[in-house]
């Protein structure tokens, strides 16, 4: 002990630590924040989890397009602590996907965004936008089917840009398509590029919330004049201030373990999610999957109107972060209270709405076949003779059930076929399966006369009990 304190003193006396962590550590606080507060330090926590974990998830991958998914393979299933530390490093970004935006709906319902806490939100905006291109760089660093896919439609996208399009796909995707360069490009993005903007960026969000203290509790009986409000807070710390640690900051820790160890137990207990097959060029038709936290805007796109879509794809976005960097430019004073901020509130809670419906459908998505359909259990074919049980499994086997559901299992591409038999006579089934129709191919050069009558016999037997 005594040693360590002497170590302390001669480090300090050379380097003055104790002067520039001290006031930060004491500098007063608003009294009563309380546990709302803790999510900005928390999404803190989550970022050195990324920083750490993907430091050491660098030093096996192999970022060229030949050894990449070789390597991830090497990392989740043999090398030591590998799978636990693939398995953070994707717990940990969701971890920090959400952390950032409920400290933003934090920030935006308790006011906290206007004066003179203007370029605190700004800048934070900056840092969600990273976030998400950290989320979607991490993606193709999978080099997997679902990864190479989510690219080519994001390129895609991004060349219908007016003007700057096909420029902006190039810088995407480093050539005409994804490739060994695209992988490159993406690894220098993900790992040194947007990291080190990150920090900058982190910094003087910290350093602007040190300048400016943190925003005390809404009070709907003082709304906030930008001539008075830095006098005003700065008596207010005075008389009734509270020292940042232990008061406010041992929430902080708290919290901000428990996120840690959230992440951890679930990268022990679920793992890393399994990489989708290799790319494969000669497969043409893929319906990628983007991480969960971006499912809900593939459901906007997905669902748009022909034709919109070029408006929408590329505006959206735009309008979007154009609206968050100008919100607290517009509105900088007056009342911080949600009590009395019936719009705010109200466009709060319809943007969540909004999501979490488009965030169920992507979930769904009725619009793409279902791949991870499985066989139709004993008690829902019933069969009784051969013919209907070999039915059956050939409407599982030639890929019916990825976009038709009998009895709740299925795809919801094509229509429920549970009691599709008193809708439709033995022969339109036969026609309909042989010809197909608008979506649905047709199956009349794929399925053999026995295999096709086999199924018609089974959908045959599919009629509400009389
Ligand atoms: C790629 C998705 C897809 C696959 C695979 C598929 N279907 Fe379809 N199916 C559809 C769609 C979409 C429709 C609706 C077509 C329309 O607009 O009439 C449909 C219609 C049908 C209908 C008529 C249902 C009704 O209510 O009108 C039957 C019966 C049918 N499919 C059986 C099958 C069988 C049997 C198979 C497997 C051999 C199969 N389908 C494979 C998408 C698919």
């Amino acid at each position: 002990m005594r040693f360590l304190r002497k170590a302390w003193e001669w480090f300090d006396a050379r380097t003055d630590a104790s002067k520039i962590i001290g006031p930060v550590m004491n500098h007063p606080v608003p009294p009563g924040t309380g546990w709302k507060y803790v999510f900005g330090s928390a999404t803190l926590f989550a970022f050195l989890i990324q920083v750490f974990t993907g430091i050491a998830l660098a030093t096996a991958f192999v970022p060229s397009a030949g050894q990449a998914y070789e390597s991830l393979q090497w990392i989740t299933h043999e090398a030591f602590l590998g799978r636990l530390l693939r398995g953070m490093h994707y717990f940990g970004a969701s971890a920090m996907v959400l952390l950032v935006g409920i400290h933003m709906i934090r920030t935006f319902l308790t006011g906290s965004y206007k004066f003179p806490r203007e370029l605190n939100w700004v800048v934070g905006v900056v840092l969600l936008g990273l976030t998400i291109l950290m989320g979607f760089t991490g993606q193709l660093l999978r080099w997997d089917q679902n990864g190479v896919w989510s690219t080519i439609v994001a390129a895609e996208q991004a060349g219908r840009v007016p003007v700057i399009g096909a420029w902006l796909a190039r810088l995407i995707l480093g050539g005409q398509t994804v490739g060994g360069a695209t992988l490159s490009r993406f690894f220098a993005y993900h790992v040194f590029f947007i990291p080190a903007v990150i920090f900058a960026m982190v910094g003087l969000h910290l350093a602007l919330v040190l300048r400016h203290g943190i925003s005390e509790l809404p009070d709907s009986s003082r709304p906030v004049d930008p001539r008075t409000y830095r006098s005003w807070y700065e008596n207010m710390l005075r008389r009734e201030g509270v020292p940042f640690w232990p008061d406010a900051a041992w929430r902080d820790v708290v919290f901000g373990a428990a996120v840690v160890a959230c992440v951890v137990v679930l990268a022990w207990r679920i793992g890393p999610p399994l990489l989708t097959k290799p790319p494969d060029p000669t497969i043409i038709e893929a319906y990628p999957r983007p991480d969960w936290y971006l499912l809900w805007y593939f459901a906007v796109l997905a669902q748009l109107p022909p034709g919109t879509e070029n408006y929408v794809i590329v505006g959206a976005p735009v309008l979007a972060g154009f609206c968050l960097l100008i919100l607290p430019l517009l509105f900088n004073k007056g009342q911080r209270a949600p009590s009395r901020r019936p719009w705010a509130v109200a466009s709060m809670v319809i943007i969540a709405m909004s999501v979490g419906v488009l965030w169920y459908q992507g979930k769904r998505s009725p619009w793409s076949p279902d791949f991870g359909a499985t066989q139709l259990p004993a008690h829902v074919v019933q069969a009784t003779d051969p013919q209907i049980a070999e039915g059956a499994r050939l409407f599982f086997e030639k890929g019916c059930q990825y976009c038709h559901a009998i009895a709740g299992s299925g795809g919801q591409r094509g229509p429920d076929l549970t009691y599709v038999a008193d809708k439709l006579t033995e022969k339109q089934i036969t026609l309909r399966i042989l010809n197909g129709a608008f979506n649905m191919p047709s199956f009349a050069s794929s399925l053999k006369p026995d295999e096709a009558s086999a199924i018609v016999a089974f959908l045959d037997t599919r009629k509400l009990p009389h």
